[in-house]
């Protein structure tokens, strides 16, 4: 086609409306390839259009990861989108920019010996927990061998646990007795530890921020419950902490809580970049305490893409740009940002918390003190109220608001709980537009009720 020609036309498509294309006039292809190639401002207005159906993520108060998203954030991820991690050859300075974060971890949690550490980025918390589990399987496993004993039956004991523990033990082949909450426990109670370890235990996983209820479990009082269970079984049980939330809160609100590599017994650490790291979706951490706590089988070398690069990831490739959004979000916030932001997210909770608790309807499970920025509740007496929460989480949806219900882990399943996030971007005038749709909807449910003792049953979600 000649020049001028082709010119013409890219002309004549600048003034034709988006939705006078022909593509407007039949569905979107949801199964197979389309024959053709269309005009990329048509299918990427017509894709963006499909979005809309989806919820509003800043309103999304069940989750834990990055909504709030600065526009550096989005120069830097742009800037980088054609980077990829494992090149550490090609992109040399995007390496040094994760070890950089790594290093500015070991610092914030309190890695004895800060040049005889190792860590690395990841997708989320859940590869990084798998790497951690991984570790303390392996470490474990070299110990037995060496003393001659059975390597065939490992376990690892937890709390309610996220349910990547879950499928690191499926995954992996590895029990996990995951002690089952008794009376008001929401987490792992350090004297049930001596009932569920024993010679097999490659370790026990405490997790910093539970994902049912937002609390802490009690890291330093169950490594004392581990140091007693030495002293008398002679078996030496090292700590994973979970902390995909609460590594990057406590060290900035809660500094006096010891629950990280300043205990000798924890021996990694994993955390999500992309929750209270305040990095867009896609980057977690999982730190050792000491190059010895990683064995050296689970690390590669890869010489293809130049070079000698050491990776323990379970995947491969991967987008630089989230990490180089996390050394962003460090330099840019520094601790001081770090520490305003989450005091004011933990106000925030607290107070609504402290609204909740007014709510005759309501009890309140965890006030937003302590732990996460985030409060659980649960209804009083569901047969009373003539409602479930899951309605309750429907009528919010009204407003946009998406807030989940669902059932506290084993042994306390009966009881349903709502959890609102309170996270960077959800401030207090948010919350009290929230509050404001929340007692609206209580009473609607109140005055319509749809929950009589007869159909009970037929509500489940
Ligand atoms: C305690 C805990 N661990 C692990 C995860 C999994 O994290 P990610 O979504 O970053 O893989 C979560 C997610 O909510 C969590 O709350």
């Amino acid at each position: 086609m000649p020049l001028h020609r082709h010119k013409k036309n890219v002309d004549e498509d600048e003034f034709k409306d988006i939705y006078s294309n022909s593509i407007c006039h039949t569905q979107l292809p949801k199964d197979e390839l389309p024959e053709k190639s269309s005009e990329p401002q048509v299918i990427k207005q017509l894709v963006q259009d499909e979005l809309f159906m989806d919820g509003n993520a800043r309103q999304n108060l069940a989750t834990f990861c990055t909504t709030y998203i600065e526009d550096e954030v989005r120069d830097l991820m742009d800037l980088s989108i054609d980077k990829n991690m494992i090149d550490k050859d090609e992109y040399p300075q995007t390496a040094e920019i994760e070890q950089r974060c790594v290093n500015i971890l070991a610092d914030l949690w309190h890695v004895p010996d800060k040049k005889n550490t190792i860590g690395c980025s990841t997708t989320g918390s859940s590869e990084a927990a798998m790497l951690g589990g991984l570790a303390l399987k392996w470490r474990w496993r070299k110990r037995r061998e060496a003393e001659g004993k059975a390597i065939d039956k490992p376990n690892f004991v937890c709390g309610p646990v996220q349910i990547c523990w879950h499928k690191f033990a499926r995954y992996f082949d590895v029990e996990i007795r995951e002690v089952p909450l008794t009376s008001n426990e929401l987490g792992l109670n350090p004297d049930h530890l001596k009932d569920y370890c024993d010679e097999n235990t490659i370790g026990v996983v405490a997790t910093l921020g539970s994902t049912f209820t937002g609390v802490y479990e009690p890291v330093e009082e169950l490594a004392q419950a581990l140091d007693v269970f030495q002293n008398v079984t002679g078996l030496d049980i090292p700590i994973h902490v979970d902390g995909a939330s609460g590594a990057f809160i406590a060290p900035f609100i809660q500094r006096k809580l010891k629950w990280d590599f300043c205990i000798p017994r924890v021996k990694s650490i994993n955390a999500s970049g992309h929750k209270f790291g305040m990095a867009p979706l896609g980057v977690g951490w999982v730190l050792w305490r000491t190059v010895a706590d990683l064995s050296k089988e689970l690390i590669f070398n890869v010489d293809y893409l130049g070079g000698q690069m050491p990776t323990f990831a379970l995947n491969f490739s991967r987008p630089a740009g989230q990490i180089i959004a996390q050394y962003y979000k460090f330099l840019r916030l520094g601790r001081e940002g770090y520490t305003a932001i989450q005091n004011n997210c933990a106000c925030t909770a607290q107070y609504l918390g402290s609204q909740l608790r007014k709510m005759d309807l309501l009890d309140l499970l965890y006030d937003g003190d302590g732990g996460i920025p985030a409060v659980c509740y649960t209804l009083k007496d569901e047969s009373t109220a003539g409602f479930s929460l899951y309605e309750l989480s429907d009528r919010l949806k009204i407003h946009g608001w998406q807030v989940a219900s669902y059932p506290l882990p084993n042994n306390r399943q009966n009881i349903i709980v709502q959890r609102i996030l309170i996270r960077h971007g959800v401030s207090r005038d948010m919350v009290s537009l929230l509050l404001r749709d929340l007692r609206k909807e209580l009473d609607y449910l109140k005055n319509n009720p749809t929950y009589t003792s007869s159909n009970k049953v037929s509500f489940h979600h």
